[in-house]
């Protein structure tokens, strides 16, 4: 986990697609004094990613500034749901910025206006208050307040947030404490007490699935259920792209209104068709309570949202639950720009769609090569996991290679995510075409086999 690509221009094999052209060495030597820029200048934390200098990118498609063009499996990191540069969401952006309309704070405006009720309006009964603010990970916290200050007015004991393991729900305070990844927590030393984690039931190393495990994991842990106000989850792992068993999604659900217990689903990642439907929490016949977007909102500009039942939404007094760019004019313009979008051209069924290629050709690849433990997805997310020989142990190192790989063949991945840091994750922009699928795949291919000979 946790390494940086080396600063060293490979010799590698040209290529001339339709998706792909790579037409210099990789990393391109004229890049180099960039990337030492960064390295310079930046936190380590930050070098993580295969080393492509971005000039631009549009459709399904990232270019730099030397003539290679890379097939685009990561959309960023699932954020341009409706493809790089998506003209109508230029254009949005264009207006806006020539009128000139850059800033409001939580003054009204009629875009915030317009966007809010667009949300609310896609959201089922009864979600339907948009609180809007900037990035994923403020949202969750959001959401750990929203649950809390509702909890108290029932018991001051019942603070309890439940989150489960492996779970990534972003990288502040909160938002880190409900993730379930202990090695990111260490820095904060007194965890606090009331959140705990159980497994997650839809990881694929985990034995037993049933609800069971949630129930017997918090009596284990001495929790009283009625003292829980919160359950948090992604509606699938990003770190795996795996999701909840219908059934224990339902379970989760009553046992949530049992213990007057607020549900919330991460789905900044899932969140605008990426799993095949609108919302990933409709795979599982339920509905939170609250749930959070960011990512493919927009795709593109920083914006994200957190929607609930509106007499959660409304715990706070007016001015107590605000933020500086909410709702940004700039930013609200070119998520109701991308929305449409994606309503209008169906992007949910569409990646639908394509997520059966996309299953097919992994489950190929994953038969011919053992190195490939686990293959998970839905829609236009899917996560191979790289395992040691003969064993479900992760392999973060060999999975680090297959994407060095890819990218020096045009195939543009982002760094190995999730457990170990073994899963290749992919997730194409949400326009993808069945030829770009299958030509991705292909890569993918070739890059394990000679990786794993
Ligand atoms: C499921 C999930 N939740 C929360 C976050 C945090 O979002 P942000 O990076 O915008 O704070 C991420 C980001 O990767 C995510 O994938």
């Amino acid at each position: 986990m946790g390494k940086a690509y080396p600063l060293e221009p490979m010799e590698v094999k040209q290529v001339s697609t339709k998706y792909r052209k790579i037409v210099t060495k990789i990393p391109v030597p004229e890049s180099i004094p960039i990337l030492e820029k960064l390295r310079q200048w930046e936190p380590r934390s930050m070098s993580g990613q295969p080393l492509v200098v971005w000039h631009r990118a549009k459709g399904i498609n990232v270019y730099d500034s030397w003539g290679n063009m890379w097939l685009d499996f990561s959309s960023g990191v699932l954020v341009t749901n409706s493809g790089h540069g998506n003209p109508r969401v230029c254009k949005a952006i264009k207006e806006m910025v020539s009128r000139p309309f850059l800033h409001n704070y939580c003054f009204p405006s009629e875009v915030r206006a317009n966007l809010v009720e667009k949300i609310a309006q896609l959201a089922p009964e009864p979600l339907k208050k948009v609180f809007l603010l900037t990035t994923g990970s403020e949202t969750i916290e959001c959401a750990i307040k929203l649950c809390r200050t509702a909890g108290r007015k029932i018991s001051p004991e019942k603070k309890v947030i439940v989150s489960f393991e492996h779970a990534f729900h972003g990288r502040t305070l909160g938002s880190q404490m409900v993730g379930g990844i202990p090695s990111l927590k260490e820095w904060i030393g007194n965890l606090d007490p009331d959140m705990v984690q159980v497994p997650f039931p839809g990881d694929p190393r985990q034995q037993d699935r049933s609800f069971d495990v949630f129930i017997n994991t918090l009596k284990d842990k001495g929790v009283n259920f009625d003292n829980i106000c919160g359950v948090i989850s992604e509606t699938y792992q990003g770190g795996s792209a795996a999701f909840l068993p219908v059934e224990y999604a339902q379970k989760l659900r009553e046992f949530c209104d049992q213990h007057q217990a607020f549900l919330v689903f991460d789905e900044i990642q899932a969140g605008f068709g990426r799993t095949g439907k609108l919302w990933g929490f409709q795979h599982y016949g339920v509905l939170p309570d609250i749930f959070t977007l960011g990512k493919g909102i927009s795709s593109g500009l920083p914006i994200a949202a957190v929607v609930g039942r509106p007499e959660i939404m409304d715990l706070y007094d007016p001015g107590t639950m605000t933020s500086t760019h909410t709702g940004n004019p700039v930013c609200s313009a070119s998520a109701i720009a991308n929305i449409d979008y994606i309503i209008e051209k169906k992007l949910p069924d569409h990646a639908e769609k394509m997520g059966k290629i996309f299953e097919k050709e992994l489950n190929r690849i994953k038969e011919k090569y053992p190195a490939v433990g686990f293959v998970c997805g839905k829609g236009l997310v899917w996560a191979l996991s790289i395992v040691k020989p003969a064993t479900i142990e992760p392999d973060g190192d060999t999975a680090f290679e297959i994407v060095k790989k890819c990218v020096e063949k045009g195939l543009l991945l982002f760094a190995p995510v999730g457990f170990g840091g073994a899963s290749l994750k992919i997730a194409p922009p949400l326009i993808i075409k069945r030829d770009a699928i299958i030509e991705g795949c292909s890569v993918i291919e070739e890059a394990i086999a000679e990786t794993c000979q």
